[in-house]
Formats: C-alpha cells, sequence, structure tokens
C-alpha cells in the first residue's frame, strides 16, 4: 500500500488542476474574454505563448473546464475541442480529428480538405453550441502554412456561431501566419506566460501536494528546495517531476514522510553522471571532507555546522589511515567542495554558525562512491601487501 503517494495519477501532466497558483490574473483574464464572446454568440481568436513548463496547457483544459461549467442556463454549454497538432502538423489529420469531435468518421482519403471543413460544419450545425478549438503546440503547424486558422478565425464571418479558436505555441507564431488570420488576432488576443518564480512554483508544488500526497507527508520546508532547484528554468513540469521523483524515493525507502535526501536524489537524477566526474579531479583530502559532510547528513539532516562535520571528519582519518588536516584547511577544503558545486554553504546568521548542505547528490550514493574512491587511495597494510 502506498504511504505518500495517494493519488500518483494526479502527479501526471494530463490532470487537470482544480485551481492554477500564480496564473490567477491570466486565468481570469482569458475566461472573461471567452465568456464575453460566448454571451455574444461570437468567437474569440486567441494566442496563448509561454515557455516549457509554463502552464499553457493547463490553463487551456482549466479554462475548457470552466467555460463548460458556466454556461447559462437554457443555453447549450460551451464544447471544447483540444487537439496536440505537435505529432498531427497538416491540415488533414487535423480535421480528421475536429470531425471525431462531432461524431463523424471519415476515410483518411478521397476527401478534399474544402469537403472535409464542409462535413465538419454540417457536424457542428447537428449540435448547435458554443465550440472552443485548442490548438496546442500548433508551431509546426502554422509553418506549414495552415488554412485552418484563417478558417476558424473568420468562423462567424461564415456563420459558424460561436467557434473560438485558441492556438498555444512557445513562440509568438503570428508573423507565420497570413495577412487575413493574423489581423483578427488583435493586441489582446495575445498572452504571454511568463517563467514562475521560486514563490510561485513552491504554491503550486504545495498544492499539489496537498491533492496527491497523504498529508503530513511533505512539508513547505521539505518542498523548498525542489520548487529552488526549478526557478532557473520557471518550469513547473520540471518541479512537477522533482516532486514525484522524492515521493517516489521515500516510499521506495518505506518511509512515509518526504526528506531532504529524497529530495537531493530527486535532484540528482536529473542531473546523473556529472557530480561523478567532478569527484576523479578532487584531490584525496577533499574526497575524505566530502565524504565527512556526506557522513554526517545521513539520516533526516539537511544540514550540519562544519564542526559537526569536522568531527566526522577526524573518526574517517582513523578509518583510512590519512593524516588529518588542520582546521584552517579542512575550512579551505570545504570552500574549494563548495566552488565545485559539491556541497553548499549556508553563510552564518546572527546567533547561527555556517551551514555545509550537500547540493544535488543523494548521500548514500555519494558515501559509496567516494568510500570506493578512498579504498583505493588507501594505503596498504603490510600484511595484506601480496609479494610475488
Ligand atoms: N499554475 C499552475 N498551478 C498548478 N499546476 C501547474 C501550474 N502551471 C503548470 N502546472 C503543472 O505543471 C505541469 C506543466 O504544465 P503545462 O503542461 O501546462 O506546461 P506547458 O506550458 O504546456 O509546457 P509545454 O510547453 O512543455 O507543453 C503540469 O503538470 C501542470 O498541471
Ligand atoms: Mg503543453
Amino acid at each position: 500500500m502506498s504511504s505518500i503517494l495517494l493519488r500518483e495519477e494526479t502527479l501526471d501532466p494530463s490532470f487537470v488542476p482544480p485551481a492554477l497558483p500564480g496564473r490567477e490574473k491570466e486565468f481570469a483574464a482569458l475566461l472573461q474574454r471567452y465568456r464575453g464572446a460566448v454571451a455574444k454568440g461570437l468567437s474569440h481568436p486567441q494566442l496563448l505563448t509561454g515557455g516549457i513548463g509554463s502552464g499553457k496547457t493547463a490553463l487551456a483544459r482549466r479554462l475548457g473546464e470552466d467555460l463548460r461549467r458556466i454556461s447559462r442556463a437554457g443555453t447549450p454549454p460551451l464544447q471544447t475541442i483540444y487537439i496536440n497538432c505537435w505529432r498531427r502538423a497538416n491540415d488533414r489529420s487535423i480535421l480528421l480529428e475536429l470531425l471525431r469531435s462531432v461524431n463523424v468518421s471519415l476515410p483518411d482519403r478521397g476527401y478534399s480538405l474544402t469537403e472535409m471543413l464542409d462535413v465538419f460544419e454540417q457536424g457542428l450545425r447537428r449540435t448547435p453550441g458554443p465550440r472552443l478549438i485548442v490548438l496546442d503546440e500548433v508551431s509546426a503547424l502554422v509553418r506549414q502554412g495552415t488554412k485552418l486558422v484563417y478558417f476558424f478565425s473568420r468562423a462567424r464571418e461564415i456563420a459558424l456561431g460561436s467557434v473560438s479558436l485558441l492556438l498555444i505555441a512557445p513562440e509568438d507564431v503570428l508573423p507565420l501566419l497570413d495577412g487575413a488570420s493574423r489581423s483578427s488576432f488583435g493586441l489582446t488576443h495575445r498572452l504571454h506566460l511568463d517563467p514562475y518564480d521560486e514563490a510561485a512554483l513552491l504554491q503550486i508544488l504545495l498544492a499539489r501536494a496537498t491533492i496527491a500526497l497523504r498529508p503530513g507527508s511533505f512539508s513547505a520546508e521539505t518542498l523548498a528546495p525542489l520548487a529552488r532547484a526549478a526557478a532557473p528554468r520557471g518550469d513547473a513540469r520540471f518541479a512537477m517531476e522533482l516532486l514525484a521523483n522524492a515521493a517516489r524515493a521515500a516510499e521506495n525507502d518505506g518511509r512515509n514522510e518526504i526528506g531532504a535526501e529524497d529530495v537531493r536524489q530527486a535532484r540528482s537524477s536529473l542531473v546523473p553522471g556529472e557530480s561523478e566526474l567532478r569527484l576523479d579531479e578532487l584531490p584525496p583530502q577533499a574526497l575524505l571532507a566530502l565524504l565527512a559532510v556526506a557522513r554526517t547528513l545521513r539520516g533526516p539532516r539537511s544540514g550540519a555546522t562544519t564542526e559537526r562535520i569536522r568531527q566526522t571528519y577526524g573518526t574517517l582519518v582513523e578509518e583510512f589511515g590519512a593524516t588529518a588536516v588542520s582546521r584552517v584547511t579542512f575550512w579551505r577544503t570545504i570552500r574549494q567542495l563548495e566552488r565545485e558545486g559539491l556541497i553548499e554553504l549556508e553563510p552564518a546568521s546572527v546567533g547561527r554558525p555556517a551551514r555545509v548542505t550537500l547540493s544535488d547528490v543523494p548521500v548514500s550514493h555519494l558515501e559509496m562512491l567516494l568510500e570506493s574512491r578512498l579504498e583505493r587511495a588507501k594505503p596498504k597494510s603490510r600484511s595484506s601487501v601480496r609479494t610475488a
């Protein structure tokens, strides 16, 4: 039985979140535009742009569901037709998909584009009501010179009723459209999503963890490093993967709470090998200091003072038959490890000494790597040295 991942499926990218922290303004603006258009029986063409994991798809999905729910009594609810165009980068395959949404299936061959459009129009008339056609990942389709944008952005003029279009792409694709299609996307018909900042990512992670995970298995404190790791990209998809990885790591270890170690493991799994390569360039002295960090941080601890780490270091020196370095040299070694990006140093503040945390390497894995390297470098005791 799962001890943490109670609703794992809600961490999947296909899950439509009930709310969108950090995108409230954008969502409200889109909702208002489409509602207004639908109420007047008009169409609203819209372009939504933003980087990877900026919430474009989530926003479109949420929009579709909310528009359907809030339709006025006595009027047919808005139907959203969502098509991911990534692997269907031509008008024919998009049209076949659209036909399916109005319950018409045509053979792939034998019909011209215009005939297919006619059949689609008939389908729309059979079940009247407002439609929102979402064309996600539309870049390639636009580059192929699609005719569909022209057709649907002029839907009202060709008397199809309220058929609105929402185009989604990472970048502004309007310059690639023909002039007539472009002109229907006025200035207010474009919305760009900026990358999320760390605070927004933390809100997103907390909201999703509350849905997906067992209460008490996470905290704002444990999830903060995940938000920090995803912040340079501003990518909620990446943050979500980190969350799923950390939860799985904790569960695989038979614990019912996500700890600092799981978070580190989740982070490291995304940059495998990198830290390992850096270890090979370190002198034995630094390897020993790093092992002291790893051993001290084994267990639930996420950070420790340099003094504590030096104590561990003392026992390691004996274990590996090395010579201890002075306090100053030890401190210098710690700084070197920080420069290498292997550890992080939280500077001292009033009433609190400096603390060392591990950046992206899971402790257990790091210990294994270090021990194998140090064993190799260990001076052999006389009795174990074989003579030929
Ligand atoms: N504001 C938000 N609140 C809650 N979850 C979000 C938010 N933004 C994004 N997500 C979640 O993050 C993940 C990625 O978001 P989404 O798929 O919408 O990104 P995208 O902009 O479509 O990225 P791509 O360009 O890669 O398709 C999804 O799991 C989505 O549910
Ligand atoms: Mg998407």
